[in-house]
């Protein structure tokens, strides 16, 4: 079969895909940049963002960058103008009075309201998570409730050696702050089996076992955000727990990814961000989760012992009991569960705008119906990438030796997301090629680009659009090299 016939038949299989998808409905949902729109440099107004929106023959680029900033739900705009109306004309009256016909709760209840529609998305009660802060903030928070150093004992803390900068130096800074010399009580692991770094599950279980007496507690990303491979949370977590270790998990990239189950798992403390697969908007509000049993709050709470009624925490007033909150008091009595970790009253424009994307999901019909689709999904990506189709692939010869799909084959080991690596010095002429292609995707450093169909607004047709540009975009880079070597 010839080249371009191949590519006929896999575009022909691509539109029939989308055709059967029971969630092609949800791309609708989502403003799609158009090519002329990512590739201006003007404000746009929103009368021509909801009129192109709608055009259908304004060609639209493929955006598979979910992973790094999810796309704006339509209904983000109608609920954040719902909320900057009930502001308008109710003031301060927003905060506990309803508003008849309004589809949002009281500025009071949001942060509720909130939790409610998380909890099913990371597997957890209502009680157990909380919409607040960011997500570097959280783990410091976690880590000031849950890390008890004990120098003669307990002392150390697990992570990745290539976690994300900031999970480094949250960890690096917190045994700091306990005078503590992260050369001694911090404990990185490395793939020795891996050069991309992609972990087995017993390499992971034998550094936690190697250092089991002397760790207080485990820090690991749910996905790695580098590789995109998804870590076995249920059985490490079991593992670590059993040897009496405190275990948060870091979710910035599996959360609305993939489904998680963190009250079954049994992990103690997780923290997320909500502008990759929750498409909450940029820097938008973060979340945490607390298993109920570490977030219990006795009713004793005597003045002259108070913190043993509940873990102590950093704490604020968002976190008080609501009963006695406005009570203006200063004996801090938590809200049992995550809610009482909360500190100050969270950004009810930050709330509102990741509720109006939380709809989405449930529309959707929740993690179970987006992971269907997303593993096949990314399956057809990977499938375009490295196929031999006989005759060769959609990426010809030549272009597949100049990079390699890092991130795990096996779906279960896996999100949306596929990091590809690419021969030394290609990576800025690809970026620049796919972007001129209106093909948005994101890099990072020094030689991965990461590409994440996302279920909710990605189609099969998109994965062969990017295919295509990606191997120009190849050709083209590995020409450019060629002629600066010479
Ligand atoms: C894995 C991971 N951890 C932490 C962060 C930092 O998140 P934030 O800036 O919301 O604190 C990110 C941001 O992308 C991330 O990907």
């Amino acid at each position: 079969m010839s080249s371009a016939s191949i590519v006929a038949d896999v575009k022909q299989r691509a539109r029939e895909l989308d055709r059967d998808d029971p969630l092609a409905f949800t791309r609708n949902e989502f403003y799609i940049p158009t090519r002329s729109q990512i590739a201006s440099t003007r404000l746009a107004d929103s009368d021509s963002i909801a009129a192109e929106s709608e055009d259908t023959s304004a060609r639209k680029c493929v955006y598979l960058c979910g992973n790094s900033l999810g796309l704006q739900p339509k209904r983000t705009s109608t609920r954040l103008n719902q909320y900057l109306a009930t502001w308008a004309t109710q003031g301060v009256q927003g905060h506990f009075k309803p508003v008849e016909e309004s589809p949002l709760p009281t500025w009071l209840d949001a942060d509720a309201r909130a939790a409610q529609l998380i909890a099913p998305i990371v597997g957890a009660f209502e009680s157990e998570v909380a919409v607040m802060q960011t997500l570097t903030a959280n783990l410091h928070l976690l880590m000031s409730a849950f890390y008890h150093p004990d120098i003669n004992g307990r002392h150390k803390i697990i992570l990745e050696s290539k976690a994300f900068p900031s999970d480094h130096f949250a960890v690096e800074t917190q045994l700091r702050h306990h005078g503590l010399d992260p050369a001694t009580s911090m404990v990185t692991i490395e793939s020795q089996t891996s050069k991309d770094n992609v972990f087995t599950t017993e390499e992971i279980l034998s550094v936690i076992a190697a250092h089991a007496d002397t760790t207080a507690l485990l820090l690991l990303p749910g996905i790695q955000y580098y590789t995109g491979q998804l870590l076995d949370v249920a059985r490490i977590t079991s593992f670590a727990r059993e040897r009496g270790i405190f275990v948060v998990w870091d979710l910035a990239h599996a959360v609305g990814n993939v489904p998680l189950a963190l009250h079954d798992w049994d992990v103690d403390a997780a923290a997320w961000c909500s502008y990759k697969y929750l498409n909450g908007g940029p820097g938008c509000i973060g979340g945490m989760f607390v298993h109920d049993r570490n977030s219990a709050v006795t009713r004793l709470i005597s003045d002259e012992k108070p913190e043993e009624g509940y873990t102590n925490r950093l704490a604020g007033w968002w976190g008080n009991d609501k009963g006695s909150r406005f009570v203006m008091a200063n004996r801090f009595h938590p809200v049992q569960g995550a809610a009482g970790f909360q500190l100050s009253n969270p950004s009810i424009l930050d709330i509102t705008s990741l509720c109006a994307s939380l709809e989405v999901f449930e529309l959707a019909g929740g993690m179970a119906r987006l992971r269907d689709k997303s593993v096949r999904l990314t399956g057809f990506l990977e499938e375009l990438l490295v196929k031999d189709y006989g005759d060769g692939g959609i990426i010809g010869e030549e272009e597949r030796r100049l990079f390699r799909v890092i991130t795990p084959s096996d779906p279960d080991q896996r999100g949306a997301q596929l990091s590809l690596l690419l021969d030394e010095g290609l990576l800025e002429t690809v970026m620049r090629e796919l972007e001129r292609r209106a093909v948005i995707v994101d890099e990072r450093k020094p030689n991965v680009i990461r590409v994440a169909p996302a279920p909710l607004y990605n189609t099969f047709e998109e994965c062969v659009e990017f295919v295509e540009a990606f191997k120009e975009a190849l050709a083209t880079a590995w020409k450019m090299k060629c002629r600066t070597a010479d």
